[in-house]
């Protein structure tokens, strides 16, 4: 069982930054700027169908695990608390977030049912962001250009999310949830979000002028669909997610760690 470390990040995220931040870069600026909206409500859903969760195990589990979960809720805090800073100067841009409200709404409709399928849900976008992070933390050029501080949040928030991705997941098993329900929940995941990620930032870039800009969609396609890119370069991780035999420990986590080891003057660990 892993030990999580909570660490407060020593950036300064009330400083405004550029409107084209990622190295001028209309595409990359207005993806990564669309998945930051998604991180407050997204993070918070994590934390509860968590928390929700535990009280499901036996008592004896529940004291196994309840350091993890501690840590899992402390580094998403973290997180959601870090990206609204984020998020709050790109409303004063005057991009809009339209993303929360319907994903809230969604949510809404989770409000009784077996705590299970929010686990689930969480599980599955945990390897979401577990893919994503190795991918970011394997290719340095997509940040490349970026102010530091922007570089070190997405690089410590990539490098958390691929230390904690097996505890929803864990979670999940020892819950005894369906598999039935973690693969019809992957799908449904992989819908929505990847949905809701393209509206987003086609919003942002309409937004900001840039949506019908050629260079716009020459990043988009060599961020996302050409060889190694966000897309093509996560298909087989993500496949592997439906087997019955998958375990997110299974995927590489030397990047994070190594990020981790040798950055540790851009955070402090908090608490215990
Ligand atoms: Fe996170
Ligand atoms: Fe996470």
């Amino acid at each position: 069982m892993s030990q999580l470390v909570v660490r407060r990040l020593l950036i300064d995220l009330e400083t405004p930054f550029a409107r084209d931040w990622c190295a001028g870069d209309a595409f990359r600026t207005a993806f990564f700027n669309a998945l930051s909206m998604s991180f407050p409500f997204g993070e918070q859903f994590f934390i509860d169908a968590v928390r929700a969760a535990l009280p499901l195990l036996p008592a004896d589990e529940q004291a196994r695990r309840q350091a993890e979960v501690r840590g899992f809720i402390g580094q998403e805090a973290t997180h959601r608390r870090i990206h609204a800073l984020f998020n709050a100067q790109l409303e004063k841009q005057g991009l809009v977030d339209r993303w929360t409200p319907r994903a809230m709404k969604r949510m809404e409709l989770l409000k009784d049912a077996d705590p299970r399928h929010a686990l689930a849900i969480t599980a599955a976008t945990e390897h979401f962001t577990a893919m994503f992070a190795h991918w970011l933390l394997a290719h340095p050029e997509v940040l490349a250009g970026a102010e530091q501080r922007l570089q070190t949040l997405w690089l410590w928030h990539s490098a958390e999310e691929s230390e904690h991705k097996t505890t929803a997941f864990d979670l999940y098993r020892a819950t005894e949830g369906s598999e039935a329900w973690r693969a019809r929940w992957m799908r449904r995941v992989t819908t929505l979000f990847l949905g809701d990620l393209a509206r987003q930032t086609v919003a942002n870039l309409r937004h900001e002028g840039q949506l019908w800009k050629w260079s716009t969609w020459k990043s988009a396609w060599r961020i996302l669909g050409a060889r190694g890119g966000l897309l093509r370069g996560n298909w087989a991780a993500w496949r592997r997610y439906f087997r019955a035999d998958f375990h997110p420990s299974q995927d590489d986590s030397r990047l994070a760690e190594q990020w981790l080891a040798s950055h540790s003057d851009r955070f402090v660990p908090v608490g215990g």
